[in-house]
């Protein structure tokens, strides 16, 4: 059955252009990690008793996580800087009264699938024109095996996509998994489905993503083990039925985001800036290795463990970057940096080529052709291929621009909208982007962070 999502967040869309500034100086911090904060919410809802939040991500995707824990029981609130997450225990989520519109939040959504999925309640999820696009058969296949079940809408082109509802199953079916694409999500979605199943439930992962569901859940008291096989597998096993013990969690700030500001100041000459207190987990961290190696002047200063996760100072200077081969490997580790290193690579010395990037085209937006044809209009040589781009880059010469005339689309997507928005610092009469919302759903402040980096 083909059908038009039932509900749909409607935000007007607002224009905004980018024109060439700087150099970039000072000092700034980016707000919490995404990944983190969305998992701080959760496991802090399932945990019995108070948890405490400080460095919460408040944007939009964030904020719809804590908006569908609170409609199935758990209490959260803000007090100061400070989050306060009465838990209700793993197990004790109660069926919420209302399908759970989940924005453009695509962690959300298939995180809560999980959680929902061991749960003897049901719960339907919705979200926007974007959400309702991605594929959710990668987290309905695993959960259905657990025995949760699920009624989808069926997209054009065939693929189980919002809106859908959950029915859960308690007790649910522990099971080993082996997850057939690279996503955190998935093992994350798995994971959480095994905290109220008893028994094993494992993950394999042929090639691994970012960790902090694993690191999170040790911290909240989980019976968690990782080991990595002879042929480089990471196996996590979790026990359930797990009791957490509420946290006291500080959240660091985003290398996703800390990737703008540090990109930007790459490519503005005389920039040199300082992005304080990023998150710097190798699981995320692959577009600075990236950049250093095409020649970027990129330092981590004053390293430290906060929460269980590595941090820095990340202090950056204008360089001139060459073009890169990027090995499918590390995709992983930079999956929602390529927009932003598409830009870089505008702007270097020679040709860039990435393959093995066909998860992108699944992303907020298919962020190959979004970025490709936003490129072109820049006259930057870029070739689009199925799983990736090749950019020959200016060599540092200014990208074509002109904001009266071109405007980026942006589909919806935050990531392309903050690129193209760095991309029109170094063109030489700026451009436009059709719509700047988005940025709140990862980047409040984004605009504001970037004229005082300017000014
Ligand atoms: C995320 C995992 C990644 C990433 C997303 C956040 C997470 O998605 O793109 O922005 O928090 O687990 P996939 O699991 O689809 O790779």
């Amino acid at each position: 059955m083909t059908s038009k999502p039932p509900y749909q967040t409607i935000t007007e869309a607002e224009p905004a252009s980018f024109s060439p500034a700087g150099p970039l100086t000072g000092r700034v911090t980016v707000p919490g990690d995404k990944s983190i904060s969305h998992r701080s919410l959760i496991l802090s809802a399932l945990a019995i008793g108070k948890s405490e939040i400080s460095g919460l991500l408040e944007g939009e995707d964030v904020l719809a996580t804590a908006a569908a824990l609170r409609a199935m029981g758990a209490t959260i609130d803000k007090n100061g800087d400070t989050w306060t997450v009465h838990g209700v225990g793993v197990g004790g989520l109660m069926p919420p009264e209302t399908a759970l519109d989940m924005g453009n939040s695509g962690t959300s959504v298939r995180l809560l699938m999980g959680l929902v999925a061991s749960h003897d309640i049901s719960a339907t999820f919705t979200g926007d024109a974007s959400l309702s696009k991605r594929p959710m058969g990668r987290v309905i296949d695993p959960l259905s095996l657990m025995g949760a079940e699920f009624t989808a809408r069926t997209s054009s082109d065939g693929k189980a996509c919002l809106p859908l509802t959950v029915r859960g199953l308690c007790p649910a079916i522990p099971m080993e998994y082996r997850l057939p694409v690279a996503s955190a999500q998935v093992k994350s979605a798995i994971l959480l489905a095994g905290l109220n199943t008893p028994g094993i439930t494992r993950v394999i992962e042929p090639v691994p993503t970012r960790d902090h569901s694993e690191t999170m859940l040790k911290g909240f008291g989980a019976d968690i083990s990782v080991e990595t096989d002879k042929d480089g597998n990471r196996i996590i096993s979790l026990v359930g039925e797990a009791e957490l013990t509420p946290q006291i969690i500080t959240v660091p700030g985003d290398p996703s985001s800390a990737a703008f500001p540090v990109v930007a100041a790459l490519l503005v000459p005389g920039s040199d800036i300082i992005v304080e207190n990023v998150g710097i987990n190798p699981t995320r961290a692959g577009l600075f290795t990236i950049l250093q190696q095409m020649g970027g002047d990129i330092s981590f200063e004053n390293q430290r463990t906060v929460g269980g996760e590595p941090v820095a100072d990340i202090h950056v200077k204008h360089s001139k970057l060459n073009g890169i081969t990027v090995a499918a490997d590390i995709a992983p580790s930079m999956i929602d940096e390529f927009p932003i290193l598409f830009i870089a690579a505008a702007l270097a010395d020679g040709e860039t080529i990435t393959n093995g990037l066909s998860e992108l085209r699944v992303k907020e937006s298919d962020r190959l052709s979004q970025m490709a044809q936003g490129l072109a209009l820049l006259g930057v040589d870029v070739t689009e291929k199925e799983d990736g781009l090749a950019i020959t880059g200016s060599g540092g010469k200014l990208l074509n621009g002109n904001a009266d005339i071109i405007s980026i689309q942006t589909a919806l997507d935050h990531r392309i909208a903050m690129s193209f928005a760095i991309a029109g610092l170094v063109t030489d009469s700026g451009l436009s982007i059709d719509d700047i919302t988005p940025v709140q759903t990862s980047f409040p402040g984004f605009e504001s962070l970037m004229t005082e980096l300017a000014s």
